[in-house]
């Protein structure tokens, strides 16, 4: 007996690039769901009419990409305490009572990729996070969650790493973890994990902090990947850090995602075994 296909997409300005078809596909090949996933490219100010027919169209269920993921929280009628907190979703559900809820699994997929797939413990943890844009709003309370116990957020313009400590600062009591924000410059020590939450690296720049805050085997974190990252990875490598691109987080935040709608898990670890193996075999 044939089964009902469920339709899925990623919605984006530009998407092309996405490799959430392919992950998706895959994840549903492995578990057996049944469903297909596009990718939509949406006009810049088509955002909510696109999610709208993409809905009637039988839709049930996008993940949002650049530069929608502050915008789609405003089209939910349920948002998750993830979103509340980071501002920005990256994964709507579309319910046949016709609400639309609505989570961040970016931070998930993060925190997923470094204590499972990478190994090494946030609980405890000292973080350094680069950056104060939307990418770093994302993952600071699953990093909070995860039990790491001292966060520096340092930015390039620090009334951005402030406004973060700001709306994060009641969680971080709460968890007895305690949250600083700084310029680049100013950073001092060193950290057990550095995560580079800055589009610097898509820039070609250099990376904007200094050697000193990694230590010998503190894991070093890129949230791009493939050669947006090589500059930070290599700088990181120099440094006796250990360093890893966000092809894990991509995977895993993807996984979050599928269970979240089809509340199955698949296996996120084989899936990036996999692209890793497949982009290794790619020329640069
Ligand atoms: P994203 O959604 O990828 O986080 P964003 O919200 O535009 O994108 O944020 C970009 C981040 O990269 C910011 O932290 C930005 O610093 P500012 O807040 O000072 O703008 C940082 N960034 C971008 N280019 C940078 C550069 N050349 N050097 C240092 N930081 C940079």
């Amino acid at each position: 007996m044939s089964q009902a296909t469920d339709l899925y997409c990623v919605m984006g300005n530009p998407v092309a690039h996405s490799r959430s078809p392919a992950i998706h596909a895959r994840f549903a090949e492995l578990t057996g769901e049944h469903l297909v996933y596009e990718r939509r490219l949406v006009a810049l100010d088509g955002f909510a009419e696109g999610v709208h027919d993409f809905a009637a169209q039988g839709g049930r269920g996008c993940n949002v990409t650049v530069p929608f993921k502050t915008e789609a929280p405003l089209l939910a009628t349920h948002c998750s305490e993830r979103v509340q907190l980071a501002g920005a979703a990256n994964t709507l559900a579309f319910r046949p009572d016709g609400s639309i809820h609505c989570d961040n699994t970016d931070g998930l997929g993060l925190v997923a990729d470094i204590t499972r797939n990478a190994g090494v413990a946030l609980q405890g943890a000292s973080v350094l996070l680069v950056g104060a844009g939307g990418a770093a709003a994302g993952v600071l309370g699953p990093l909070l969650q995860a039990g790491a116990r001292h966060i520096t957020i340092a930015n390039r313009t620090l009334a951005k790493a402030q406004a973060l400590v700001q709306s994060h600062q009641a969680l971080a009591k709460e968890l007895g973890a305690q949250l600083a924000a700084s310029t680049l410059a100013a950073v001092s020590g060193d950290f057990d994990v550095v995560i580079n939450a800055t589009a610097s690296s898509l820039a070609g720049d250099a990376v904007p902090v200094a050697a000193s805050v990694l230590r010998p085997g503190s894991l070093a974190y890129d949230m791009m990947y493939g050669p947006a990252a090589q500059g930070f990875l290599d700088w990181a490598a120099a440094q006796g850090a250990v360093p890893r691109d966000g092809l894990g987080m991509l995977v895993e935040q993807a996984a979050e995602a599928f269970a979240f709608w089809r509340g199955v898990r698949p296996p996120s670890a084989q899936v990036l075994a996999e692209l890793q193996a497949q982009l290794a075999l790619q020329p640069h």
